[in-house]
């Protein structure tokens, strides 16, 4: 077995592809016959003859028949002695022959078959990770659905509470000392401000079919709303975000529910790669037209993307964020959302300042536009 085969426990046994007999076997492809050999190796001042007879003794082998799967030594078979000590025939071999190609088609059916198993399970491990996922991101879809619904019934209840308030506000003596006023003020306050929270969540959770209207859009006011919408939770993280745009028409065709939901998944991304290396920081927003496009960039101050998995990143359920935290879904999303909006989305990254994202739009043109001088190239920039 030194004498051409590789052993491993528990793995399948394979050619050694270095073994003296081996590349002999594979150049002339043809039976080595013991007898032969050694009258070579006894002749010839070449050591690769006697090499090839030493590992024939080891083996005991009086011949070795290879067999080939598209001219590649696939295995061999090793005759002993015969018992009868006569020597082997031409018909023999003839037969061995036969036999050892049959064994070489079925080890290779067996390995290919073995590899086809595990391809299966592996497979099969990627749909159960990827039906988890799924099963994830509905329930958040379903969240989504659920708040949106709890905020519906919220909503009655709160215009009840604020006309009565604002009715109390307005009918009450304000001389009168039993009527704190200040109380009910401040309640009209808190309400409306509810009512604000409450009707931002409706428009966010409703499904983009509902209210799936393709209308004329002013990105302007995506970004705002999307801003709007995360202050919270932005001021919670201590991450400020500056908007760069000129007031004015910033018009596409679109669906201003999935603009938003772009925009939002993108700073999100951005929020997340700014504290993943520091306790605050800001994400700046420009918005950009050129004659035929609006460009949205939104930069960070994150780590930057690395190289090796820039080329991921917008996979579905590609994610680098801790399990809960990232389902590796926004991106793709993103991307589905632009190409649906005859889009594109790129990103430029640098490791040491942060990233870009660059979404850009056909836009709606303004009748009576005027060009001006274009900063970026080949596209005419209009105010
Ligand atoms: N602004 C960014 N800076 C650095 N990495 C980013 C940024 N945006 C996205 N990524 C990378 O792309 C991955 C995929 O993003 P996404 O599809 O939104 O999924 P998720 O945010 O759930 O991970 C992130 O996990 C992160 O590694
Ligand atoms: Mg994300």
């Amino acid at each position: 077995l030194k004498a051409g085969c590789n052993l491993k426990k528990g793995q399948p046994a394979s050619i050694d592809r270095e073994s003296a007999m081996v590349v002999w076997l594979d150049h002339h492809k043809e039976p080595l016959v013991y007898e032969e050999i050694k009258q070579k190796a006894e002749d010839s001042p070449s050591p690769a003859f006697k090499e090839v007879k030493d590992q024939m003794g080891i083996l005991n082998a009086a011949v070795v028949l290879p067999s080939f799967l598209e001219d590649k030594l696939s295995n061999f078979l090793i005759l002993g002695d015969k018992l009868s000590g006569k020597i082997y025939t031409s018909e023999d071999l003839n037969v061995f022959s036969i036999l050892a190609t049959e064994t070489a088609i079925a080890i290779e059916n067996a390995l290919l078959y073995g590899n086809i198993e595990e391809q299966v399970r592996e497979r099969t491990r990627e749909l159960i990770e990827v039906q988890k996922q799924l099963i994830q991101a509905e329930k958040l879809a379903t969240m989504g659905t659920l708040a949106g619904g709890v905020a519906h019934e919220i909503n009655n209840p709160l215009a009840a509470i604020l006309t009565n308030v604002q009715m109390l506000l307005a009918t009450c003596d304000p001389q009168d000392p039993n009527i704190d006023r200040e109380s009910l003020e401040l309640i009209e306050e808190a309400t409306k401000r509810c009512r604000t929270i409450v009707q931002k969540l409706m428009t966010y959770a409703k499904k983009p079919l509902e209210s799936g209207k393709i209308s004329e859009v002013n990105l302007l006011d995506v970004i705002k709303n999307a801003i709007s919408f995360l202050s919270y939770q932005l001021k919670q993280d201590d991450i400020k975000i500056i908007t760069e745009a000129k007031e004015g028409d910033y018009l596409v065709i679109g669906n201003p529910n999935e603009l938003e939901q772009m925009v939002t998944n993108i700073i999100l991304n951005a929020r997340d790669a700014i504290r993943l290396i520091k306790k605050s920081g800001e994400i700046h927003i420009r918005l950009l037209k050129t004659s035929e496009w609006l460009k949205i960039e939104i930069e960070d101050e994150g780590p930057g993307i690395r190289k090796d998995i820039a080329s991921k990143i917008f996979d579905p359920f590609f994610t680098t964020k801790d399990v809960g935290k990232g389902l590796g879904l926004g991106l793709s999303i993103c991307q589905s959302i632009i190409e649906k909006h005859n889009g594109r989305i790129s990103f430029k990254s640098d490791l040491d300042k942060g990233s870009t994202f660059t979404i850009q739009l056909p836009r709606v043109k303004v009748a009576g536009a005027i060009k001006k001088e274009n900063p970026y190239g080949q596209e005419n920039f209009i105010d």
